[in-house]
């Protein structure tokens, strides 16, 4: 755990603190008007009175509690690693339970076949490799449950260092050399996945996508998939 530990704060660019307040400042953003009306879509039919949700990387645990306000009968469950995330959550609903586990390769018990609804927000492209976390995902998740799954995808260079550095003229203008590096280096963690890379895959591991959406101007994909 140590390991990702380290990788995931390099990944947030150095400065947990700072990526857990911008993960706070665009949790309005990542889970907007869009995704709730896709949210709604595909877990309403799963979401009875005492549903099983998971959110992986759930961060500050936001999205959570405005379940719990929707849902306040459902077992709700976040799992997360890093501890500036975790240092962030607080004021929790009382159906929330927190987990800490390593998701490229988790430990956690969840007895099989017993979730209704899993969220994984802008987490993929985190892991080392996502196969480990769908293969548990299929065990934990009931036949006919719904996985919805967000995140970056691939995006050329010119439509990043437009997103990136805006107001810059690259050609009159270099930036700090270490504020360069960590671009370049967030760029490719933030360019591992095609959507159809995703969408395969998890086929591949066993889920039937019954819908897919590119948002951001096509820099991140929205998929649903059941587990089958
Ligand atoms: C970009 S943030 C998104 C947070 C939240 N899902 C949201 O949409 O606001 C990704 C989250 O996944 C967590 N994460 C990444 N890799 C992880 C791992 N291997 N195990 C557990 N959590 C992880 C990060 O610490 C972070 O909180």
């Amino acid at each position: 755990m140590q390991k990702t530990t380290e990788y995931l704060c390099r990944h947030h660019g150095g400065d947990g603190h700072k990526a857990a307040e911008k993960t706070i400042q665009s949790h309005a953003k990542n889970h907007d008007r869009d995704f709730q009306t896709f949210w709604h879509r595909h877990c309403d039919r799963q979401l009875s009175d005492k549903a099983s949700v998971i959110d992986l990387g759930c961060g500050p645990g936001l999205w959570l509690n405005e379940l719990a306000a929707l849902y306040p009968n459902a077992r709700l469950t976040g799992i997360e690693l890093a501890p500036y995330m975790l240092d962030r959550i607080n004021g929790l609903a009382t159906n929330i339970n927190i987990i800490i586990d390593d998701l490229n390769n988790p430990t956690v018990d969840i007895p099989v076949h017993s979730v209704d609804v899993v969220l994984a927000n802008l987490l993929i492209h985190e892991l080392h490799q996502p196969v480990t976390l769908f293969s548990k995902l299929r065990s934990w998740l009931k036949p006919g449950s719904v996985l919805i799954l967000c995140d970056m995808v691939r995006q050329p260079l010119a439509d990043y260092l437009e997103h990136q550095y805006a107001d810059i003229n690259l050609g009159s203008h270099t930036p700090d050399y270490e504020a360069l590096t960590n671009a370049f280096q967030h760029f490719q963690e933030h360019n591992r996945y095609h959507p159809e890379d995703l969408i395969q895959l998890l086929e591949r591991c066993g889920f039937k996508v019954i819908e897919s959406e590119l948002f951001k101007n096509g820099r991140a994909v929205r998929i649903a998939a059941i587990s089958v």
